[in-house]
């Protein structure tokens, strides 16, 4: 099969897009056949060799996919082929094919097509924790949204706006915050510009932080008593926080990684649910991804890095 891998850590030029064995699959497993597969921040982390990564020789990167069932295990799972499925964190996705443990499978509804979960999977039950576990705001709270333009940042701004919640963030470019306002944001400042921060601070119930040099600056905004949502380093790691100073004002950082709330089949399918019906009812508007050949995947890599994409990158198996 056609995959996408590297031997060593370090930049884009590390990988390598060629022919490598399919997967032999283990109990309770069937075999995935990849369609569209979803690029990630943690796969550039990885990629980097600054997050935790499975053993493998060469590693083939990746956790998420959308596909159809192609094989199984068992004759028992074999009434699964042809299923179209989802999957957000299973190892070895950058390829063609991909053993999928049975209780990792999210079964697509036929209302959502394989491209459109894909864009959606990962992020959008990233959006749903981070809203639903960890923010738990109520109609008419305020919150903050660093990066709102990202992936993230668009899906967790339809599902806060959606839940009543009233959504303020930061972007980079005019464009960004345009599509942000688009969306029902009540106001988008220039993170390249800090003018507006002195105004703004000890104003929000919540700020959700997935830039991560910016944690100084979140945790500023939030009135006494508000808490800092981190959940990720897009921009660079945070800086060193003084807690005693978070104690003198009750401020507090929640953080929260997706695959600790994804600890069964049914806490996902519960929850990929949720997130589909944001969807289905027309609450979340996904932004068009960017689309690239799998064997494209170190200009993938890059554009991911270089923080222009708007919105979700994808990698295809088929040159059609
Ligand atoms: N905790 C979890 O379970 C979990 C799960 C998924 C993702 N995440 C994290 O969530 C964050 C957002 O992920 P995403 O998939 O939404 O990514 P994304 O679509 O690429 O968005 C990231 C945003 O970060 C901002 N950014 C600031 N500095 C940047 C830099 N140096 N390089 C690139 N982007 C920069 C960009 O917005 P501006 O241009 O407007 O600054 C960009 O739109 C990441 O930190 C990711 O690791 C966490």
């Amino acid at each position: 099969m056609k995959a996408l891998y590297f031997s060593t850590f370090g930049s884009s030029e590390v990988l390598r897009y060629g022919e490598l064995p399919k997967p032999k699959l283990g109990e309770q497993e069937v075999l995935v056949q990849t369609e569209y597969i979803g690029l990630n921040f943690a796969d550039i982390y990885r990629r980097r060799g600054t997050y935790h990564i499975e053993k493998h020789s060469p590693y083939i990167n990746g956790y998420e996919g959308a596909g159809t069932i192609v094989d199984a295990s068992s004759s028992e799972l074999k009434a699964l082929v042809d299923k179209k499925v989802l999957f957000v964190d299973v190892p070895f996705a950058n390829a063609e094919f991909v053993a999928v443990p049975v209780e990792k499978l999210i079964f697509l509804p036929d209302r959502i097509g394989m491209k459109e979960a894909a864009t959606i999977g990962l992020q959008g039950l990233t959006a749903d924790f981070l809203a639903h576990d960890l923010g738990n705001n109520a109609p008419g709270n305020q919150v903050f949204i660093t990066g709102i333009s990202g992936g993230v940042g668009q899906l967790l701004s339809q599902i806060l706006i959606a839940d009543g919640v009233r959504v303020f963030g930061s972007a980079s470019t005019k464009e960004k915050q345009e599509i942000a306002l688009s969306l029902g944001v009540e106001e988008v400042f220039s993170s390249r510009e800090t003018d507006w921060q002195a105004a703004n601070n000890n104003r929000f119930d919540t700020v959700f932080d997935g830039v991560g040099k910016t944690l100084e600056s979140s945790i500023e905004l939030l009135h006494n008593r508000g808490k800092v949502i981190f959940f990720g380093m897009a921009g660079g790691n945070p800086p060193a926080i003084d807690l005693v100073d978070m104690l003198a004002h009750s401020k507090s950082i929640l953080t929260g990684d997706l695959w600790d709330y994804l600890s069964s089949f049914e806490e996902r399918e519960k929850r990929s649910q949720r997130l589909f019906s944001y969807l289905i009812n027309n609450k979340i508007v996904i932004h068009e991804p960017t689309i690239f050949s799998l064997k494209d995947g170190k200009t993938a890599h890059e554009y991911l890095e270089s923080g222009k994409n708007i919105g979700k990158v994808l990698l295809k198996t088929k040159e059609k």
